[in-house]
């Protein structure tokens, strides 16, 4: 499975991706604000200098007219994007006439399989089941993962499912059982990945018992 960093704080993301772990980036307008980032074309491409996968960014428009119009506008940019568009009627159009020009987009928003499966048939390239919103109101967040991982394998639909709106580590441990392609993580939860009680205790140890060598020289 591959992991994404679910930010647009360069910062974190240079940190990270140095570690080999970090295949690619979404961001959206959330994280955009939290980031601080004004200049958003000059934040993609500084993030896109930095992964090789195709970096979301996400569009504000509510009419397909207005979302191909954005998308296009990303484009042309020319650089290694994926066009974030929201799961409605509206966005799905939009998704369809963006797969026809070879526009990568990733459907966001999705809380059911219905609408993951409907995401993929108008062409998406990736779709983000929002796994911790839906466990927030007590739904099975990652049902939706394995219903559609399971779905898109039976067809042979090449959409990508990436496991969004993931909490914690178990979030991304489950989200891989289940069949996700990827998981696009927060900052905060994949550092906490990297830690185990046991491994500090063990470095401590080996190192102590180290010195104890040296000493005794
Ligand atoms: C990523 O594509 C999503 O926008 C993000 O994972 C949403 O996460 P949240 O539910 O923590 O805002």
């Amino acid at each position: 499975m591959q992991i994404f960093l679910d930010t647009a704080k360069i910062d974190e993301i240079r940190k990270l991706v140095p570690t080999g772990v970090v295949d690619g980036v979404t961001t959206n307008p959330s994280l955009l604000a939290k980031a601080g980032c004004k200049d958003i074309k000059g934040a993609i491409k500084e993030i896109c200098a930095l992964v090789k996968e195709p970096v979301s960014v996400e569009v504000i428009g509510t009419q397909a007219d207005q979302m191909i119009k954005e998308a296009r506008e990303y484009s042309s940019w020319k650089l290694n994007t994926a066009v974030k568009i929201p799961m409605t009627e509206e966005g799905l159009k939009a998704v369809s006439v963006l797969s026809k020009e070879g526009i990568k987009t990733n459907v966001t928003l999705i809380f059911s399989t219905s609408q993951g499966l409907l995401a993929a048939k108008a062409g998406a390239t990736f779709v983000s089941p929002f796994v911790g919103r839906l466990d927030d109101i007590s739904h099975n967040g990652l049902e939706v993962v394995r219903d559609l991982a399971h779905i898109f394998k039976i067809y042979g639909i090449n959409t990508r499912i990436i496991a969004a709106s993931i909490r914690h580590p178990i979030h991304v441990v489950e989200s891989a059982k289940a069949g996700a392609h990827i998981a696009t993580i927060p900052t905060k939860v994949l550092e906490a990945m990297f830690r185990h009680p046991l491994t500090d205790i063990g470095i401590e140890k080996f190192l102590s018992d180290w010195k104890g060598l040296q000493e005794s020289k």
